[in-house]
């Protein structure tokens, strides 16, 4: 349902096209950390979804008539790569010429959106679905400065954004920052299990793994170098140094091994 003239917000809108899990996440994520007004915002979904209709409490439009992107900054197009085309193309002829396009979708190169966009900045970014926490972290990429600029200011509060300098890393970051947790959780999950092995309880192994992770999690947002977190723990001859001894021979290789097979995975999903 349109807002009333008088409800209308001067600033042009951002329209956010698909609430599925990560445009939910997306939209949680703007509306928790207070990124962008929910007065600025409109969302375009086929069937309701529990945060737009939190959104429209909050002033959002939920599927307002299409004449309201006459005057829209941004359109992010948060579908399922399969079905972006059929999804946009009722939209194109209505964006204003210097609406800046954000891609979160996998695997659709830029220069493909940029063609169908009929030449307007695109910015492709690779969101975790933290960001519905503000605890996401997003690559960016685009050709264009005003795009990239862009997506930083609409990631930048619920995520790190991090650019790219080339479109081809987008696979490698995919991997590393998209797939990462996984391999965390995985290591950790390892951790209990040899936790249980020197006669830890599973409960309580599974407790301890959980709040060592919390608390490298604690670590992590304090933006101090990784190695420096590191040195902070291990002091010379204690406990944390002699487990850094035991594995330093072998830990790069599961790394490796899980990042290159995941970003050849994304390279195999994106066909390039
Ligand atoms: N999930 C992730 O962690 C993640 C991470 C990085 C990138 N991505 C990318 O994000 C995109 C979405 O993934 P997802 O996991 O969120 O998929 P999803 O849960 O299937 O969400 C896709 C949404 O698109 C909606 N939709 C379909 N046709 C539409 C149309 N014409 N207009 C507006 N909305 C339409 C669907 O609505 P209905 O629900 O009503 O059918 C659905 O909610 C994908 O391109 C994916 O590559 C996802």
């Amino acid at each position: 349902m349109a807002k009333a003239e008088s409800e209308q917000s001067s600033v042009r809108p951002v329209v956010l096209l698909g609430c599925g899990r990560l445009g939910s996440a997306i939209a949680e994520g703007w509306l928790a950390t207070e990124a962008l007004d929910p007065a600025e915002l409109i969302i375009l979904t086929p069937s309701e979804k529990p945060v737009a209709e939190a959104a429209r409490k909050l002033g959002a439009w939920i599927n307002p008539p299409l004449e309201a992107l006459a005057d829209a900054r941004v359109l992010v197009v948060a579908v399922k790569p399969a079905m972006w085309r059929a999804a946009v193309a009722p939209l194109i002829e209505l964006l204003p010429a210097d609406a800046v396009i954000v891609s979160v979708m996998a695997g659709v190169p830029g220069a493909a959106l940029t063609e169908a966009f009929g030449g307007r900045p695109v910015v492709r970014v690779m969101p975790t679905t933290a960001v519905a926490q503000g605890r996401g972290v997003a690559a960016l990429s685009s050709t264009s400065a005003v795009a990239l600029k862009a997506g930083r200011a609409l990631f930048a509060a619920m995520a790190t954004v991090v650019d790219l300098d080339d479109e081809a890393r987008m696979n490698a970051a995919t991997a590393v920052a998209g797939s990462g947790p996984a391999f965390v959780y995985a290591f950790v999950q390892a951790m209990a299990a040899a936790g249980e092995a020197q006669g830890l309880d599973p409960v309580a192994a599974e407790a301890l793994a959980r709040g060592a992770l919390r608390s490298a999690g604690s670590g992590a947002d304090t933006g101090r170098p990784l190695a420096d977190l590191v040195s902070q723990i291990a002091a010379p001859g204690g406990t944390t140094q002699a487990g850094l001894d035991a594995m330093a021979a072998s830990v790069s290789a599961p790394a490796t091994a899980a990042i290159t097979a995941a970003a050849a995975r994304a390279a195999e999903l994106s066909g390039h």
